[in-house]
């Protein structure tokens, strides 16, 4: 399969695109807007912590990269966020055709900002992926008075991931948009299996990590399941306008779909550049063997027992 990559602030690089030039969108945009700032990622590099970023409790004695604290956000910033993805919105959505899919990466504190600028940017609603995963994100005590009260958490520790789901409203019926321009439904799992909503996840292992080293690398087994759903008859383009270090493009390259991820750092663009061919080449074997895998999630009792197994995991390491 063939990728591009550029080097551009997708904003405008977006208007630069024909019209209905991509079949779906599977991103992951920075939320803080801060965090991914010169001032912000200059901070990060040099290892100075505090303000956007916090570091997570030590797992099982290893330390933890830091992460962006969201809710350090206050109303002007909410505000520059709805604004942000206002704009990006309707500039994304003139380069998908009618029917296409928008799988975009949120929180749990921000996702109502992100929806509400989508739709009123002109995108349709579709659901709401739940990535089952044990974050880092959430469930401290109250800083400097962890003693004072230590039965408190201040937020919940974070057990999942939201995935948003949109569409470009769809001309005609759906078998008429799927004839047409390939798109409007998603690629079923199976034969036997839609594509579900909750999909169990991992924390993005460190052997990805050390191929790729961006601070928001998602995991290649979930990346390949959503990019897989995004073209439902397998044709078409897949863009990440987003890329970091590129797990999208990989996880396409890994389906058999094309794409074009975009990255505004450069730093972060060459990681991408750099890391692609090996991710998309992990877990090979495991592919071989899809029946077994697909069986192994197919009961919705194993899911829970799975995310269960993570939690107590993580919880008795801490
Ligand atoms: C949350 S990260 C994406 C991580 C990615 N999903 C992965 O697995 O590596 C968001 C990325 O968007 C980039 N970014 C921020 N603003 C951008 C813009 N205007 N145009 C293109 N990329 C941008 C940041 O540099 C950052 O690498």
């Amino acid at each position: 399969m063939t990728y591009r990559l550029y080097n551009n602030d997708c904003l405008e690089w977006l208007d630069e695109q024909p019209e209905n030039s991509f079949e779906a969108i599977v991103t992951d945009p920075p939320y803080g807007l801060k965090e991914y700032s010169e001032k912000e990622q200059l901070k990060l590099r040099r290892g100075n912590k505090g303000g956007m970023w916090r570091i997570p409790p030590a797992l099982g004695g290893n330390i933890r990269s830091p992460l962006p604290r969201f809710t350090v956000l206050n109303q002007q910033d909410i505000e520059n966020l709805y604004k942000f993805f206002s704009i990006w919105g309707v500039k994304a959505l003139r380069v998908v055709v009618p029917g296409a899919h928008l799988f975009v990466a949120t929180n749990t504190h921000l996702s109502h900002v992100l929806c509400t600028a989508l739709t009123d940017a002109g995108w349709e609603k579709r659901g709401e992926i739940v990535r089952l995963v044990q974050t880092l994100k959430g469930g401290d005590r109250p800083k400097n008075a962890e003693e004072e009260f230590s039965d408190v958490t201040v937020i919940p520790r974070s057990a999942w991931e939201p995935w948003e789901l949109f569409r470009k409203p769809i001309e005609g019926r759906i078998q008429d948009n799927l004839r047409k321009w390939k798109t409007g439904g998603l690629r079923r799992d199976s034969a036997e299996r839609p594509f579900t909503d909750l999909v169990p996840s991992e924390r993005t292992p460190q052997q990805e990590r050390d191929i790729a080293n961006h601070p928001s690398l998602k995991p290649q087994r979930f990346m390949r399941k959503i990019v897989y759903a995004s073209l439902p008859l397998g044709e078409g383009r897949v863009l990440d306008p987003f890329m970091g270090g590129g797990s999208t493009i990989a996880a396409a390259e890994s389906v058999g779909y094309d794409s074009v991820g975009v990255e505004i750092d450069k730093q972060y663009y060459q990681i991408a550049a750099g890391s692609i061919a090996s991710l998309t080449t992990l877990y090979i074997e495991e592919e071989k063997t899809p029946e077994v895998i697909k069986s192994n999630f197919d009961s919705q009792e194993h899911v829970l027992c799975y995310s269960q197994r993570q939690l107590f995991s993580d919880t008795y390491r801490q």
